[in-house]
């Protein structure tokens, strides 16, 4: 059997990342492909001079074409720039939507058969533009959100009952933005929801440093943005199709009237295998959880639109 191959576009800070990660893990060959001469190449070679230590056989290449992407079966955008303290994703919007466009179109000319996984922000909108762009089926087109969002959420909770992280399963849906909808209900340490854990208030505030997660590793970083948790969290997601693993993971993809969402992306809880998204997972939701989830649907929308009222499609 041929090894997979994975090119990741954007060898910044989240994409050689990712490419570390898939390395270690053998997934498949890499690409990794930058506007930024020398760069891609530059880190493809040092990771390559990883293998003998780390144990692994693969071809890493760095290139800034992307003739080398040819015929791969799963593509990670990182393409376009990450946030400074005090911006909102939203502000990220008409530079990225650009730098989206353009990559979409060169990759899906060279791999007409690979899955898109967008990690760009503004995420929702991000993959909408992929999705218009490269004219796929709404399976191969997704975006990287819920992973990261959830983790945080899950590393909070952790944190705050002295617990090991992987006793907690968390669930955050919704858009990748303030509006995010974090469910506590089917949040549990070792089954045992948090809401029989913790009091209202504990939850509220580790709601709060969730949907402020992203913000508060900028602020630290000052000249970017978080890249090992949204890398690794993509990297779960290669996996899990790479692998046929059919794990279900809250991941941003095309709503079709499930949980009363239409012709949206937005964050649902998705079965990811061989094909792509394999199904959309409809949980339980009670009113208020659908009315979040619906006005974070909402704010998607109204980003998508402004994609078309600057043109960008
Ligand atoms: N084609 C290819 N690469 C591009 C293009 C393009 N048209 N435009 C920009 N890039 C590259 C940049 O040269 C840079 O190396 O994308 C890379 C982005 O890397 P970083 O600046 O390190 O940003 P990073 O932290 O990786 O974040 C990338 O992911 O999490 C999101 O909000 C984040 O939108 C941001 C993206």
């Amino acid at each position: 059997m041929s090894r997979a191959k994975i090119s990741i576009i954007g060898a910044g800070n989240v994409g050689a990342s990712v490419a570390f990660k898939l390395a270690e893990l053998e997934l498949g060959d890499i690409v990794l492909v930058d506007i930024i001469e020398g760069m891609p190449q530059g880190k493809a070679l040092d990771l390559l001079e990883m293998g003998p230590i780390s144990g692994y056989d693969l071809k890493i290449v760095g290139t800034n074409s992307y003739d080398e992407t040819e015929g791969s079966d799963i593509v990670v955008i990182t393409s376009g720039i990450p946030r400074k303290p005090g911006m909102s994703r939203d502000d990220l919007l008409s530079t990225n939507a650009k730098i989206v466009k353009e990559v979409t179109e060169r990759v899906v000319a060279k791999s007409p058969d690979s899955i898109l996984i967008l990690v760009t922000n503004p995420l929702d909108a991000m993959v909408y533009v992929a999705y218009k762009v490269s004219g796929f089926p709404k399976e191969r087109v997704m975006g990287m959100a819920g992973v990261l969002d959830s983790a945080r959420f899950r590393t909070f909770i952790a944190m705050e009952l002295g617990v090991s992280v992987e006793n907690i399963h968390a669930f955050v849906l919704g858009g990748h933005g303030d509006d995010m909808v974090p469910l506590a209900r089917y949040t549990t340490v070792a089954g045992v929801p948090i809401t029989e854990l913790l009091p209202k208030e504990k939850i509220d505030a580790l709601i709060q440093r969730t949907r402020d997660g992203g913000a508060e590793i900028v602020k630290l970083l000052k000249t970017g943005s978080a890249f090992y948790a949204p890398a690794a969290s993509t990297v779960e997601m290669v996996e899990s199709i790479l692998k046929d693993k059919k794990k279900i993971l809250p991941c941003c993809v095309l709503a079709n009237g499930e949980f009363g969402i239409k012709d949206t992306f937005v964050g649902l809880p998705v079965k990811l295998g061989r094909k792509g998204v394999e199904g959309i997972f409809e949980i339980k939701l009670t009113p208020e959880e659908l009315d979040a989830l619906h006005s974070s649907a909402n704010h998607v929308r109204e980003l998508c639109k402004r994609v078309h009222e600057l043109g960008v499609l």
